[in-house]
């Protein structure tokens, strides 16, 4: 048996709500994003993103009906903005929360000795990896009145935002060390009650800095959190 069949057999008729299927909204997003592209089911990395997607929407539906703002640092093409506001779109049928997307779209800031992993053998990320075209991405998200994208470096493009924004759902994907710390450090307060942080890379050997910096901000804070199976890690305020 394939890895294609195992993500069948998980996925094919796993419905996020009575109406939603996961997987063909997955499928939907993807091609939107990547239109040249075919995903390789059968390559692992595949079914790890799959497995992130899942968990990623099933927390955002699960306080969909708060008010707040959604807010994702770490956006490249778009492929899980898009996946949550899609989501919300078939719910609502119109896009209700008010998106922010941030990404400094030139890559990957300063790798710090926090980032580098242990293994000498292990792939190591640069500075500027992940750098996607920022008007392809605007384009991307011209027909949704309520996104706007943020082009910038962590932390300092925080401050365009008004700063009495409260936000229910924090998507973390920047990978490295010290824009993870930052976010935390510049949103946590903002989350209202019942809102939910979550991250990407808690457990990825590649980006070893995520975990640390999450790990520093929530102990430091005594806030407990929860490592999902899919690598992710995921708080919700009290
Ligand atoms: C793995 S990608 C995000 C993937 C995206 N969530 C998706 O669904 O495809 C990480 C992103 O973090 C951004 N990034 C990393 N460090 C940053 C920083 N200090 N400021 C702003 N953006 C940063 C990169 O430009 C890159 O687009």
């Amino acid at each position: 048996m394939n890895l294609e069949d195992h993500i069948n057999i998980i996925y094919k008729n796993t419905y996020l709500n009575e109406n939603i299927n996961f997987l063909d909204l997955w499928k939907k997003v993807f091609q939107k994003i990547y239109p040249n592209n075919k995903p390789n089911f059968n390559d692992p990395g595949w079914m790890k993103r799959i497995n992130k997607s899942f968990f990623l929407s099933k927390y955002f539906l699960s306080n969909i009906g708060m008010k707040g703002d959604v807010l994702e640092c770490g956006v490249f093409k778009g492929f899980s903005s898009l996946l949550l506001i899609e989501l919300e779109k078939l719910l609502n049928k119109n896009v209700i929360n008010n998106y922010f997307l941030v990404d400094s779209f030139e890559g990957l800031s300063e790798i710090l000795e926090e980032d580098k992993p242990k293994k000498k053998d292990v792939f190591r990320n640069q500075q500027g990896n992940f750098k996607t075209n920022f008007e392809d991405v605007e384009k991307r998200f011209f027909e949704y009145e309520n996104v706007n994208i943020l082009k910038g470096w962590i932390p300092n493009i925080f401050n365009v935002l008004d700063e009495n924004n409260k936000y229910k759902f924090i998507h973390i994907d920047v990978d490295l060390y010290q824009p993870t710390l930052d976010t935390l450090n510049f949103f946590y307060d903002k989350v209202v009650e019942g809102g939910i942080i979550i991250t990407d890379d808690y457990e990825t050997p590649l980006f070893p800095g995520n975990k640390k910096a999450w790990q520093k901000f929530m102990f430091s804070r005594k806030i407990s959190y929860f490592a999902l199976p899919s690598g992710q890690a995921v708080m919700i305020k009290k």
